[in-house]
């Protein structure tokens, strides 16, 4: 989508937030207080997530290199198991942990987007339910009030919950991740539903500590078209799908006819082409297309689209609801350099385009600083600026991450075809 209006490259404004984003059971390692490593350990996933990235012991490094490559911003998960492996039981040592992992971003300069709960949680919780368990908004509550206390006055951007759509699909539709049920639509909305509400009660609770937080939940948009536009029913299986996927979240997050919500965290990868299929399970949200008319179309290696305009329709859209936006994921799973490029420079020249059609655009947080445990896929999805060597450990910066340094650096995104690729 380059054309012409890129001629003179474009510049992005002061302050603007660059950076990679994280989860930490997908980097640190040994988490062994969380349901996520209780499953791997039962057998029930495919892989086990072991020693990770060993961010846990390495974050310096890591840090060092996100600012060598420009980061001003880093997006990590505080790990809930860490904190309280046991109910009620506050690990001091994970506090003490995660407070020098604050001290060492602060000390490169790179701001923290903290996240409360990405996916994991401990094991006790699980066991107890999850969070379908009649306490499990309390539990959540408690914890999260005192990272607030420990933690408040040094984040000011804040993600309460990551992808409540998202967990609950895989964790009570496709049944791949823990708890492993299937097909229960009824149950996936309940937890997002619940979902929803603890964000709620998280951004309140973190307003009445820190007045100034900027407080959001990670919300998985995709761009969703209908297969055949003249179709009415393609077109309305395209809709419920934005409704139930995307809007009902915005919609749930209202409290007092307001939403709760200091700005939007919009974690986007790909478009879903979508057509009615009248039966079955795929009734209300109809079925991906994959017809030949839509020309050819780049896929990666976990199949999703590389659709770079669809992030540009998202940001509108987003914009609709009168918020700042913040890209908390954007990323691609692939090991060829080529097209992790070309990924990378259309997301660019799509957040350009929002930034001069007026969207309040803060920042970009690619997915991921380096190759990581990409939850049940393993090891096998490279999502990483950096690659991985998972025998020894090296993080090897991969040209994309070139491009997103001289973008950060000079804030400013040259002409197609004059980036920079080479250290
Ligand atoms: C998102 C998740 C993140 C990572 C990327 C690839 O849905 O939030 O943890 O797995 O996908």
């Amino acid at each position: 989508m380059a054309g012409q209006e890129f001629a003179e490259g474009f510049r992005f404004p002061p302050g603007f937030l660059w950076g990679a984003a994280t989860a930490a059971h997908q980097v640190e390692g040994d988490n062994r207080a969380s349901d996520w490593w209780a499953a791997e350990e039962s057998g029930r996933l495919p892989h086990r997530s072991g020693r990770a990235c060993d961010h846990l012991r390495r974050y310096e490094a890591d840090f060092d290199l996100a600012r060598a490559f420009g980061h001003n911003a880093h997006r990590l998960s505080l790990e809930w198991s860490r904190l309280e492996p046991e109910p009620g039981v506050r690990d001091e040592a994970a506090f003490g942990h995660y407070e020098r992992v604050l001290e060492a971003l602060r000390a490169r300069g790179l701001e923290p987007v903290v996240t409360l709960h990405h996916f994991t949680a401990p094991r006790w919780f699980a066991e107890r339910g999850g969070w379908l368990a009649a306490d499990a908004l309390d539990r959540f509550a408690a914890h999260v009030d005192a990272v607030v206390e420990r933690f408040g006055s040094q984040i000011r951007w804040w993600i309460t919950v990551n992808e409540p759509t998202v967990l609950a699909k895989h964790g009570w539709v496709t049944g791949d991740w823990p708890p492993f049920v299937r097909g229960r639509w009824d149950l996936a909305f309940r937890v997002i539903h619940r979902l929803c509400t603890a964000h709620r009660r998280a951004y309140r609770c973190i307003h009445a500590r820190v007045p100034d937080a900027l407080v959001s939940f990670a919300h998985s948009i995709p761009w969703i078209e209908p297969c055949d536009p003249s179709r009415t029913l393609d077109r309305l299986a395209a809709r419920l799908r934005t409704i139930f996927l995307v809007d009902w979240c915005f919609d749930r997050v209202r409290e007092s006819g307001r939403r709760l919500l200091d700005y939007v965290a919009v974690n986007y990868y790909t478009r879903s082409i979508v057509r009615w299929r009248p039966r079955g399970r795929a009734l209300l949200f109809g079925v991906d297309c994959h017809e030949p008319h839509h020309g050819p179309r780049l896929f990666d290696d976990l199949d999703q689209e590389l659709w770079p305009e669809g992030l540009l329709q998202v940001l509108r859209r987003c914009a609709r609801l009168g918020l700042p936006v913040l890209v908390t994921e954007n990323g691609i799973a692939t090991t060829d350099d080529g097209l992790r490029l070309a990924h990378l420079r259309g997301h660019l020249e799509a957040l350009a385009r929002a930034l001069g059609e007026g969207v309040e655009l803060r920042g970009y947080l690619h997915w991921s600083l380096m190759d990581n445990f990409e939850w049940a896929k393993g090891t096998t999805a490279r999502f990483g600026l950096a690659a991985t060597d998972f025998a020894t450990l090296e993080r090897r910066p991969r040209p994309a991450m070139r491009l997103l340094a001289e973008v950060a650096r000079t804030g400013r995104l040259a002409p197609t075809g004059s980036e920079v690729t080479s250290a």
